[in-house]
């Protein structure tokens, strides 16, 4: 049995798809009971578990062998993860597979990058078989504004430099594999798409895909954090978001991993195909 956690999730849906089509048993972790219907049809069995409920966590890992760990990005993130490696140790959980961020690590130079580094030394000491996905910029973060760029023509660039984006569900198919196959105990996954691309990179892809002419506009990192705070984050994540953005000039996004390729001995998905795909989302 395999337990994902967070299965609702970009990441963390795709991988529930993934490893079922691999014919694995797959227990499903949502925090909301409305949810469970619909993942249960996909043929795994669905669990509440809020990653804030010890007992709960553990019993969403009882009887599994693996377990997938990943939260949205949260003030609280760092506690939720410490819940559920907690929980999975008492119930004899064997091989965590975590998700954090490309770079995270003790000497990360931004927040996000500490904040990760936390948990994985956490997980390290806990004395179970790791492997940490490190994924840089997801390219479904484009879809959040997906109706904008539909109605008004515009792509709001806020990393004002290149970046190597991912897509979720490569970062999935790598999950997938390091908890299905052998060999990838003790392995830290940075995980980048195959190109790294500007916000004008961006506009041109849009335009190319939708036919029209798609412009980028930058947006300041003021804005940028008025604007995830309007939609709910939490200052602090919000700041530390506008952080990390502000490397992307120095051009420290743009390097290329060969991960998702070595691991699953195929290309990792193109941006611009992944524009394709979700074409009708940016037309009005
Ligand atoms: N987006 C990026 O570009 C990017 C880049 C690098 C790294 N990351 C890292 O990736 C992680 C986010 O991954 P993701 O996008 O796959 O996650 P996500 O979609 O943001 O969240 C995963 C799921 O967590 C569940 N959840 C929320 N609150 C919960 C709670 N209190 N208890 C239990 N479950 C809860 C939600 O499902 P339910 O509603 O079903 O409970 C949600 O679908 C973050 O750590 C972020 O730092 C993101």
């Amino acid at each position: 049995m395999i337990t994902v956690f967070g299965a609702t999730g970009t990441t963390g849906a795709p991988l529930v798809d993934a490893l079922l089509a691999k014919g694995a048993k797959v227990r499903a972790v949502t925090s909301d009971p409305a949810k469970l219907d619909a993942l249960n049809a996909k043929g795994c069995e669905a669990v509440t578990a809020n990653f804030t409920d010890p007992a709960a966590l553990e019993r969403a890992c009882a009887g599994a062998d693996r377990i997938y760990l990943v939260t949205p990005a949260h003030l609280d993130m760092r506690r939720w993860k410490a819940n559920a490696i907690e929980a999975a140790k008492a119930a004899g959980v064997r091989h965590v597979v975590l998700a954090t961020g490309l770079g995270a690590s003790p000497k990360a130079k931004v927040t996000f990058g500490r904040w990760h580094s936390e948990t994985q030394e956490l997980l390290k000491q806990s004395g179970m078989d790791w492997t940490f996905v490190q994924p840089t910029y997801f390219m479904q973060n484009l879809l959040w504004q997906a109706q904008g760029i539909a109605k008004t023509g515009i792509y709001h660039d806020d990393l004002g430099g290149p970046v190597a984006w991912i897509d979720a569900r490569d970062i999935a198919d790598v999950a997938a594999e390091a908890l299905t196959g052998s060999g990838h105990e003790g392995k830290t996954y940075g995980l980048t798409g195959p190109e790294a691309l500007t916000g004008a990179d961006i506009a041109a892809i849009l335009s190319e895909v939708t036919g029209r002419s798609i412009t980028c506009a930058p947006l300041s990192a003021e804005d940028s954090k008025a604007a995830m705070i309007a939609g709910g984050m939490q200052d602090e994540v919000a700041a530390a978001m506008v952080e990390l953005a502000s490397i992307a000039p120095k051009g420290y996004l743009a390097g290329i991993e060969t991960t998702v390729s070595d691991v699953l001995g195929r290309p990792a998905r193109r941006f611009r195909d992944f524009v394709a795909e979700h074409r009708d989302a940016f037309v009005q």
